[in-house]
């Protein structure tokens, strides 16, 4: 496939010079949702899926972009001197934020690229095509410039283009597993102090499934903005009777002696889910490595209800998905994953339950909701590399 992606690229931009190699993976999260910007626990894993990218530096100071995922805009073509945001930039919006980012913290960029684009993350399913694109470009500009930059760094810088370039307010999550990800091996993160471990998912006669939606309700980017907000707010209250820094400096047991001086219903509501879903985070992953599948599913499947019920991001083709999952015998757990209002489902399903969970959810979904499911049974990658 990469050789096809050369093949299309010299057919573009020609032959000759030095032609490189790179990819970057789209991420889901078993666990710990809507905390990573809660000073809470997240528990990612990249796929094998995600952003492809080949390239080619020039001499001059333009930047062409193709992307084989949207063969109708063709090469689009910008400047280093022209590095701001647009609606006609359309996708280059992501690539474009990355190269600011790094003017902003002082890396100039001193020449222009050819770049192809290939994605095979699905659109829109929430598994993160937009973050693996930031780490594809922060991994292609490190690589041509010889900019030193760790892979921590590329995420910050992917996050940092993101919220500031591209206007979507998120976390790290989504960068952070992308750039380092780890083949079979889940990322235990804390997103107060960027301390992370490799946790192996070790899942013996299970496998991880993702099943996708295939709706993304319009509101996404405004609701998710409302949470942050709502639960900065709950914060803030908080803060007036207990000395925390983030709500994920909360236990359980203390959110709920405090939890009244938050006034307002919503946002305490908010607060709970994430001061609760960070210490499922942490038990999760003692579960996994204490081999306990069976308490980690249990936690999967409490989160799911949480992020229905208390947080508010789950909508009803998504509910859907979880009933049906849970009612599959070895269905081990099932939850949305993701940014929420649509996307996909993560959920963990016995070798010799695949089948019928594929058939059944796929039939029944389709009679509910009068449209297809598409499901994915994954492996876990490696984070972004040089091909
Ligand atoms: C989106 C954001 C992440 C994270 C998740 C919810 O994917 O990009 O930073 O907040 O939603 O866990």
């Amino acid at each position: 496939m990469v050789q096809k992606l050369i093949e299309k690229f010299k057919e573009l931009y020609g032959a000759e010079g030095e032609i490189r190699k790179y990819f970057a993976p789209g991420r889901v999260n078993l666990i710990g949702e809507h905390t990573d910007y809660n000073g809470g626990h997240v528990f990612p894993c990249a796929l094998t899926i995600g952003t492809y990218g080949i390239v080619r530096s020039r001499e001059d100071r333009t930047i062409r972009f193709y992307s084989v995922n949207f063969e109708k805009l063709g090469v689009i073509e910008t400047s280093l001197d022209d590095l701001v945001p647009s609606k006609e930039a359309g996708w280059t919006n992501y690539p474009k934020g990355v190269m600011w980012a790094f003017e902003k913290r002082g890396m100039k960029i001193p020449y222009g690229l050819d770049v192809l684009i290939f994605g095979d993350i699905p659109n829109g399913s929430g598994l993160s095509s937009s973050a693996s694109l930031e780490v594809l470009t922060g991994l292609f500009l490190k690589e041509t410039y010889g900019f030193d930059v760790s892979m921590v760094d590329i995420a910050l810088i992917g996050q940092d283009s993101e919220n500031n370039f591209n206007g979507c307010n998120c976390g790290i999550m989504d960068q952070f597993a992308s750039a380092m990800g780890k083949k079979d091996n889940a990322i235990f993160l804390d997103t107060n102090t960027l301390k992370y471990e490799y946790a192996p998912v070790v899942l013996e006669d299970a496998k991880i499934v993702i099943t996708n939606s295939k709706v993304k309700h319009s509101l996404v980017d405004s609701a998710y903005n409302d949470r942050r907000n709502e639960c900065e707010q709950a914060l803030k209250e908080l803060q007036k009777v207990v000395d925390i820094k983030t709500l994920g400096d909360l236990t359980e047991e203390e959110f709920e002696a405090h939890k009244d001086a938050i006034q307002s219903e919503v946002c305490r509501k908010r607060a709970k889910h994430a001061v609760y879903e960070n210490q499922r985070a942490i038990r999760a992953v003692q579960a996994l490595k204490a081999g306990e599948i069976k308490t980690f599913g249990e936690l999967m499947n409490a989160s799911h209800v949480s992020l229905r019920d208390d947080y508010e991001v789950s909508c009803e083709e998504i509910d859907i998905l979880v009933d049906l999952a849970w009612k599959i015998p070895g269905v081990i757990g099932s939850r949305i994953t993701g940014g929420g209002f649509g996307g996909c489902t993560v959920s963990i399903v016995k070798n010799d339950a695949v089948d019928t969970f594929i058939s059944s959810i796929g039939k029944a979904y389709q009679e509910k909701v009068g449209h297809d499911a598409e499901f994915y049974v994954v492996e876990i990658g490696d984070g972004g590399h040089v091909i």
